[in-house]
């Protein structure tokens, strides 16, 4: 059964105001493109004026606390993001887990929290150069899952984004064959974790996704969308990915 596409794209620490006038172009491309699922994922400071400007776009956050108010200097809750216009949220992002040295068991609680608070949880997991180098991708992929990914999950309320970390920003992709042995791994532990509703978890690729690989990233077997870094911030860029999942 193939699953609608999500394309997600990831403005990480970039945009402005001025900068939401990209959103027009994107917005357009995904009423457009009915099939697919389109979100931006800005700083979170630009969420509420995103959504003012767009309301149909699908807007996401980059990260949230686990808990829902209380003494966390900087940090922003699941009930701030979802007042703001959020319906999405990315968790675990390799940067956060590398940066803000994130664990797993930090990813499950923020995804569980997202999901508790009504937002989609995009949880990310993926595999340094090294570890692939050395042959543990599927291990480390397999281990990110396990503590990372929330037992509540369903198809509506939670996404799964495999980046491999050597990927991410640097023009290089894995094989289509990677790609795919990857997300077979992840497809059958979200089965074993929560059954039949695993069939239905979108599982996106990520890691210079762009308009001339997009359609051969999207079509491999298991890959539901793909979250989109340098390529969204630019409607320009990021429109031929959304008409690529469109197929
Ligand atoms: P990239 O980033 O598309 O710029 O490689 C992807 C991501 O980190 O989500």
């Amino acid at each position: 059964m193939a699953l609608r596409k999500l394309v997600a794209g990831n403005w990480k620490m970039n945009g402005s105001l001025a900068a939401l006038s990209e959103l027009d172009g994107i917005a357009a491309a995904a009423a457009a493109h009915a099939g697919v699922d389109v979100a931006i994922c800005p700083p979170a400071t630009l969420i509420a004026a995103a959504h003012a400007r767009q309301p149909h776009l699908g807007i996401g956050a980059q990260d949230c606390h686990w808990n829902d108010a209380g003494a966390h200097t900087g940090c922003v809750s699941v009930a701030m993001l979802a007042e703001a216009g959020a319906t999405s949220v990315i968790v675990g992002h390799s940067e956060r887990r590398a940066d803000n040295h994130e664990t797993d068991a930090e990813v499950q609680a923020k995804a569980c929290a997202a999901i508790a608070g009504g937002l989609t949880a995009i949880v990310c997991v993926g595999e340094t150069e090294a570890q692939r180098d050395a042959g543990d991708a599927v291990a480390v992929v397999d281990g990110q899952l396990g503590g990372s990914l929330p037992r509540t999950g369903t198809g509506a309320n939670l996404v799964v984004a495999y980046e491999p970390v050597w990927a991410i920003g640097t023009g290089r992709t894995p094989s289509t064959a990677d790609v795919a042995e990857i997300h077979a791994v992840i497809r059958s532990r979200l089965m074993a974790l929560l059954g039949l509703e695993g069939s239905k978890v979108r599982i996106l690729y990520g890691g210079s996704v762009k308009a001339s690989n997009a359609a051969e990233l999207l079509h491999v077997a298991n890959v539901d969308g793909a979250l989109v870094g340098g390529a969204s911030l630019k409607a320009a860029d990021f429109v031929p990915i959304i008409e690529a999942a469109q197929g």
